[in-house]
Order: C-alpha cells, then structure tokens, then sequence
C-alpha cells in the first residue's frame, strides 16, 4: 500500500537482486519509494533477476535502477552510492542487506575465505555507511541493518554470525554517532529464511529438518519490519536490532518434528 512518507524518498538496497534483499526492493516500491538495487556477480542469474526485478518496479510507476558493485571494495562503494545520487538526486534510505560466507566452521577457514568474511560482512558495509553519509544527513536519512540469528547462536557451519554480532554493535554505535545528522541506524535480526542460502544450509545442518514449518520466516515479514524502521512510527527507535523469528530463538526447546 502507498504511503504519504515514501513518496519521492529514495532507497539504496545492497545484495537486492534476489532473497531477502530483493523482498525488501518490492516493499519499499510497493510502499512508494523509488529504489536502487545492488548485486556483486556480472553477468550470471543474479544480474538477470536483478533486471526483471527493476523492470517489476518500473510497472509501478517508481523509478528503478541496478548497480553491480562489490560492497567490500572502497571505489566500488564510492561509485555506487555516487551512481545513485546522481540518477535520482538523493538518498533517504540504505539497507545493509548484502552478504556472503563461506558454510564452515571457524576453525576450517582458509585466510582468503576469513578475509572476504570481514571484509564483506563487517568492513563493506561500514564503506556503505561511510559513502551514504552526506546524502543521508540532508534528508534525515535512516539506515536499516539485516541481521540473523547467528549473531546471538552458536551454529557450527555459520562463521557469518560473528560478523552480525559485531554489525549489532556497529549498529548501537552509529545510532549515536549519526545523531547529530539526524540519522537514525537500527537492525532487523532475521530467523531462517528459505532464500538461496538456505538451500546450501539444509545440506551442513540436519537438525533443520525437524523445524517446524510454523518457525520459518518469509523474506516479506523481514522487508515488513525494514519498512517499519524506515517509517516515522519508529521514530523513537534508535540503535536497536528487532528480532523476527516467529519467537524461534524464545526458548532453549521447540517441539521438533521430523518432515
Ligand atoms: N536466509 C536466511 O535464513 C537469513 C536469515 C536472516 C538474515 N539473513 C540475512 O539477510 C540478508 C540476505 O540474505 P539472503 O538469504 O536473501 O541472501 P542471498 O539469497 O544469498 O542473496 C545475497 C545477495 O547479496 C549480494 N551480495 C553478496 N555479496 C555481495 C557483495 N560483496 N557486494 C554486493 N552484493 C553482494 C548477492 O549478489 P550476487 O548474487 O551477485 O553475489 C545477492 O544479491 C543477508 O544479510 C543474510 O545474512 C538471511
């Protein structure tokens, strides 16, 4: 549904062009804003939904762009957000929604696969802050976060959550450090989700096959909440990560039942 605050505003989506990312693209459109989306790989089935899904946005009458950038490197975020200012004259909204791990423990990582963790998860997204800065402090701009459950859970094959829990706190930090700005910065911690990932999940982590279905989270109800975030009802929100998990991470049992 269209809403009065979203009309005009402009938002950055990274890692937009498929999953959750690109749920979140839809909302926000569907809400009114125009969008600029994002995705790192050239020329495979990422830039090709990426594609479809700007020219879904464009049949609602917003305006729509794709970027390939790679958040994890300096230029390409600086030309990113630069690519955005310029084809729609502003920036009110950044989600900081793209991410990448390798499924292994810890332990197992390879220096290059540790490197492209931090470097992606944790510095890429601090570039995105960084470069969105400016724009976002001349419209009172607001940052949202997607976070997940590794960030408080221990899981075996998920090295990804310790680069949430930090983000959590990079959160807490510039929800103060931008309040001079104007800026507000808050996080969504998502429980599991049935996106690409996901799939690659199902194969590291058995016990996923006795969640029940009802614990499940859709991308939409994680793009809902974004929208909540980015929305003047939360104005008295600040530096803080939502949970929403359909209550997953409540307690320490669940009813498990084998599919
Ligand atoms: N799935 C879940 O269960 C779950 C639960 C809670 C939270 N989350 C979080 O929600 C977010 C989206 O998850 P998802 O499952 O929808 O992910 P996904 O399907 O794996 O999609 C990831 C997106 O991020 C992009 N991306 C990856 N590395 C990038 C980089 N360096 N620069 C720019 N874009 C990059 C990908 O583009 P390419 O395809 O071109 O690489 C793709 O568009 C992530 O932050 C994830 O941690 C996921």
């Amino acid at each position: 549904m269209e809403k009065a605050h979203f009309k005009d505003k402009v938002a950055l989506i990274t890692g937009s062009s498929r999953g959750i990312g690109a749920s979140i693209a839809r909302t926000l459109a569907a809400a009114g804003a125009d969008v600029a989306l994002n995705y790192r790989r050239s020329g495979g089935s990422s830039e090709d939904h990426g594609n479809k899904l700007c020219e879904e946005i464009r049949s609602l009458g917003r305006k729509a762009l794709l970027i390939q950038a790679d958040i994890s490197e300096k230029e390409s975020v600086r030309k990113l957000v630069g690519s955005v200012t310029e084809y729609f004259g502003r920036l009110d909204f950044l989600v900081l929604n793209a991410a990448r791990t390798p499924f292994k423990p810890l332990e197992k990582l390879m220096e290059r696969e540790l490197r492209q963790l931090v470097d992606t998860n944790y510095i890429g997204n601090i570039f995105c802050i960084q470069e969105s800065v400016q724009e976002l402090a001349k419209s009172e701009g607001r940052i949202v976060f997607v976070s997940s459950l590794g960030s408080r859970f221990y899981n075996p094959s998920y090295p990804l959550g310790s680069m949430k829990a930090a983000m959590e706190s990079v959160v807490r930090d510039c929800a103060e450090g931008l309040r001079g700005k104007n800026i507000s910065v808050n996080a969504v911690c998502g429980g599991i989700v049935k996106t690409d990932s996901f799939k690659v999940l199902r194969q590291l982590w058995e016990e996923i096959e006795y969640i029940p279905e009802y614990l499940f989270v859709e991308p939409r109800e994680i793009a809902e909440v974004v929208e909540f975030l980015l929305s003047p009802a939360s104005r008295a929100v600040r530096g803080q990560t939502i949970v929403v998990d359909h209550g997953f991470s409540n307690r320490l049992y669940q009813p498990m039942v084998k599919k």
